[in-house]
């Protein structure tokens, strides 16, 4: 962005749950994310100036009133705690769809709060700003959880269990495995989707969930294909989410019959993921699309290493 005094950041875009951790993993992905530009004001408090889409337009669904914005909610958060008298003012970029299960309230939060620490007398360590950003996701998703913040925040596979925050932990990531997402053009509200989860779960369901978690996190050390094709799986929260998007089913299908290591709903849908093997990433994620577009869905996909990167400051 071109504009003087102002500083850029992008945040990506990530995968929340990444099937085996319900709001307690998550993963960052490649080339989609939300930029958030800062300066000081002169006058006190947060302001948006603008927020716009892609295509260099004014954003048709999101508000510039600094309260109902997660980007602003999250930069006043770290302002309020670390900033000076003077004010900020913020420019967004909105490039993740929203409502789409792929993190874009998580990213624009962010992504303001990196940039709004560059402006900061004394800025903060990437890690301490996971309880501001978090700030700003609460708005949005109706509930405490880090999984699409922490990745963003800090790029590639992050532990980042409710129990622990402000914790989370970088996790090692399995060597020739990608990432496949794919974005079915319509919106899933999150908030609504966590309201409508069974508050319980049978013993049965939590030892195998817990059991998929566990053998998940020691495959990615490992570098085990393998058991990942074992344990990339959520016999809990999938279940009760997929109905809401109508292709999954046979988005999963096409995914698993091209050999994908495992596929679930991104976060609370409609983004669909999958892990594979890199070589097989490309028919993975062509497999998904036309299987999605059989269904009547428009769709997007990238592929992304598991490493991609977390938030930056743009020169
Ligand atoms: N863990 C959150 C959920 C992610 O599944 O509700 C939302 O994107």
């Amino acid at each position: 962005m071109s504009t003087n005094n102002y500083v850029t950041a992008f945040a990506p875009a990530s995968i929340g749950n990444v099937a085996v951790g319900y709001d307690t993993l998550g993963l960052a992905i490649a080339g989609a994310g939300d930029r958030v530009s800062a300066r000081k004001t002169e006058s006190a408090g947060i302001t948006i100036k603008e927020v716009r889409g892609l295509d260099g337009e004014i954003h048709a669904n999101l508000s510039v009133d600094p309260d109902h914005n997660t980007a602003s909610i999250a930069a006043h958060a770290l302002w309020k705690a670390h900033g000076d008298a003077s004010g900020v003012e913020l420019i967004v970029l909105k490039g993740v769809p929203l409502q789409s299960g792929m993190g874009s309230s998580a990213a624009s939060a962010v992504a303001a709060t990196v940039a709004v620490n560059a402006l900061l007398d004394n800025p903060l360590q990437k890690p301490e700003l996971l309880p501001y950003a978090l700030e700003g996701e609460q708005y949005a998703s109706g509930g405490l959880h880090a999984d699409n913040v922490a990745p963003s925040l800090l790029g590639g596979l992050v532990l980042c269990p409710t129990s622990l925050l402000p914790d989370a932990w970088s996790l090692p990531t399995p060597k020739g495995i990608s990432s496949i997402l794919v974005h079915p053009d319509m919106q899933v509200n999150t908030a609504e989707q966590r309201r409508n989860l069974a508050r319980s779960v049978t013993v049965d369901q939590w030892l195998a969930q817990q059991g998929y978690l566990a053998g998940f996190i020691a495959a990615c050390e490992r570098n085990d294909a393998d058991l990942i094709r074992r344990c990339l799986k959520d016999v809990i929260i999938e279940p009760q989410r997929k109905s809401a998007v109508p292709c999954f089913d046979a988005v999963k299908e096409a995914a698993l019959k091209t050999n994908a290591l495992g596929c679930s709903l991104s976060g609370s849908g409609p983004g669909i993921f999958a892990l594979s093997l890199d070589a097989e990433a490309h028919n993975v994620a062509i497999a998904m699309e036309q299987a999605c577009r059989t269904m009547g869905y428009e769709c997007q996909s990238w592929i992304s290493p598991m490493t991609a990167d977390g938030a930056y400051l743009e020169d």
